[in-house]
């Protein structure tokens, strides 16, 4: 979709989008605001506020939901909304006037680096929600490593299917199917960072990308390969700058095919989980009109079975094997539904629990399952050998 129409009428995508960054919204502010922390909330790409059709955007929602997490916080924190925008400023401005934000008007290239260094001690929470990949470059993501805030996290939109585009073009290499090209916002923006092999080079972080071109281009692999293969390697480089990185391909349910992926980078263990779970937990409530889906994981075997391929004969910490299971597995099972899992493999004896405290308050041996309390997981097998 060229960007002179994005804000014409909100697409299916773009609500999805919404309602993934709302529902993670919603726990975050709440969770921090009870640490009597403050909040930094960074949108880089914010766009106008408001669609032409009356339906609201990305900031304007962050907005009320916040709104609604201060209305119930006992403690007096204040959470901060930076909203970058470079083409629509002013509409931005107009849309918000009843909020307390500030606006950067400009390329967050320019005012990111500005606002982070008033961010120390606070939770930064930053949402890149760009039209395509051309000034998604690596280096500001590698500079974020270096603010002393007191916790990062990131919610990035990727669009995987643009880059291999332009990586096919820039390398001369055969194009996209018409079927695929179909499903991108398309970049349109000429006049602004030229697009070359340098600047695809600065976005990936390296030349790897190149490779999976060329694989591309002889037929080794197909393009849903390519782009798997780019948001992995793309994804590990994130894994320098954070400790915990997952995405969610987001797919159009008809060809099933990712349209975009969310890649949610973090250096909390619990909101990896969190949002991990969220995503799995409202994934029908993301589905809109049937037309999109939020992943198509096939499950295979039960999440008893796949939660024991997590679980060794050591004492293991649930809230690490819990990391481990999304790490690899992406967001399959909610964790309600490993926790009830867990509840029954401890009753069939096939694993031990291991809580502190392990009696309740009235004396009771606890049978609590909770990543965020002290618990302990191992194989049961063990006890016996
Ligand atoms: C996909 S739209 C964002 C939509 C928004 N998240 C929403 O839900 O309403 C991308 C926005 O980024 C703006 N933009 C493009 N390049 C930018 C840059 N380098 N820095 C800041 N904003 C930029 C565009 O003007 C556009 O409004």
């Amino acid at each position: 979709m060229a960007k002179d129409t994005f804000f014409v009428e909100k697409k299916e995508w773009s609500k999805t989008k919404d309602k993934l960054l709302g529902h993670y919204l919603k726990l975050y502010f709440n969770k921090i605001l009870a640490t009597r922390a403050n909040v930094k909330y960074i949108d880089c790409f914010a766009g106008k506020g408001r669609f032409d059709d009356g339906e609201i955007g990305s900031p304007l929602m962050a907005l009320e939901i916040a709104k609604e997490a201060l209305k119930i916080s006992k403690v007096h924190n204040s959470i901060d909304f930076c909203f970058i925008e470079k083409m629509y400023s002013n509409d931005l401005k107009d849309n918000t006037q009843q909020y307390k934000c500030t606006i950067y008007p400009g390329a967050y290239e320019t005012s990111l680096h500005q606002i982070l260094e008033s961010c120390k001690y606070q939770n930064v929470f930053l949402y890149i929600d760009p039209f395509g990949i051309k000034s998604l470059h690596f280096d500001i993501f590698s500079s974020l490593k270096s603010y002393s805030c007191r916790s990062m996290e990131m919610l990035l939109n990727l669009n995987s299917f643009g880059f291999i585009r332009e990586g096919c073009r820039v390398l001369n290499a055969k194009p996209l199917s018409e079927e695929i090209s179909a499903l991108e916002e398309r970049e349109n923006d000429s006049g602004s960072t030229k697009n070359d092999i340098p600047n695809m080079n600065r976005v990936a972080n390296g030349s790897y990308w190149q490779k999976i071109i060329t694989d591309y281009n002889s037929g080794a692999i197909d393009a849903f390969q390519a782009e798997d293969r780019f948001v992995e390697e793309y994804c590990n480089q994130l894994r320098n700058v954070f400790s915990y990185v997952i995405n969610i391909p987001i797919k159009v349910k008809i060809q099933n095919m990712p349209k975009y992926r969310m890649v949610f980078a973090t250096n909390h263990k619990h909101g990896l989980v969190e949002m991990a779970s969220n995503m799995c937990k409202k994934s029908s409530e993301l589905i809109n009109g049937g037309q999109m889906t939020l992943f198509d994981y096939s499950k295979g075997d039960g999440v008893k079975e796949v939660i024991m391929n997590f679980i060794s004969s050591a004492d293991q910490s649930y809230d690490d094997i819990l990391v481990s299971f999304y790490l690899e597995k992406g967001p399959l099972y909610s964790e309600s539904d490993i926790n009830a899992a867990i509840k029954e493999l401890e009753a069939m004896n096939s694993i031990v629990v291991s809580r502190n405290p392990p009696i309740t308050e009235t004396g009771r041996r606890a049978t609590w399952i909770s990543y965020k309390k002290d618990m302990k997981v191992r194989r049961g097998y063990e006890k016996c050998h």
